[in-house]
């Protein structure tokens, strides 16, 4: 496990942007972490780095549940299961349809279905140490 401080949302853009260029097709990214730690902000970064044809579609999926991004090698689907009820909704939602190992997925609130991440997944765990300051878990 790394841990990393971040002290803007700019050490966090920079620290997703070092992460991103190390993923490659069928990688699964859990973002863990409260409303407002900055996962999202970080999926920013990662797409930035590796996609920016694709970074102004970068948003909270809550509502849409999945966001696709569609870049010109690579296409990533941006998962946000806060809004996500049971495990039968995840399922109707075509989670487990998605072609993962074509593809890099990556999940906001992680935590809430634990156990629809893979073993393999890359986990980045965030904790809000104050306004600005961030804690990074990467395992
Ligand atoms: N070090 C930091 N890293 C990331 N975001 C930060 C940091 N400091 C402050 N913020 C703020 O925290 C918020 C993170 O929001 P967001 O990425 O949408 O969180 P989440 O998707 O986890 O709910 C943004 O308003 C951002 O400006
Ligand atoms: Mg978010």
């Amino acid at each position: 496990m790394k841990s990393f401080i971040s002290k803007s949302l700019a050490d966090t853009e920079k620290l997703a942007s070092e992460i991103a260029i190390q993923l490659k097709k069928g990688d699964f990214l859990a973002l863990y972490g409260e409303m407002g730690a900055g996962k999202t902000a970080f999926v920013r970064g990662l797409i930035s780095a590796i996609m920016p044809e694709c970074l102004s579609l970068v948003h909270s999926p809550t509502f849409a549940i999945v966001n696709e991004y569609e870049g010109n090698e690579l296409t990533i689907y941006h998962f946000d299961l806060y809004r996500i009820k049971s495990e039968d909704d995840l399922y109707s939602t075509g989670f487990y349809d998605y072609p993962a190992s074509e593809c890099i997925m990556i999940t906001e609130w992680s935590e809430l279905f634990e156990g629809a991440i893979p073993q393999n997944a890359i986990k980045v765990k965030i904790e809000i140490l104050s306004d600005n300051e961030r804690r990074f878990m990467v395992c």
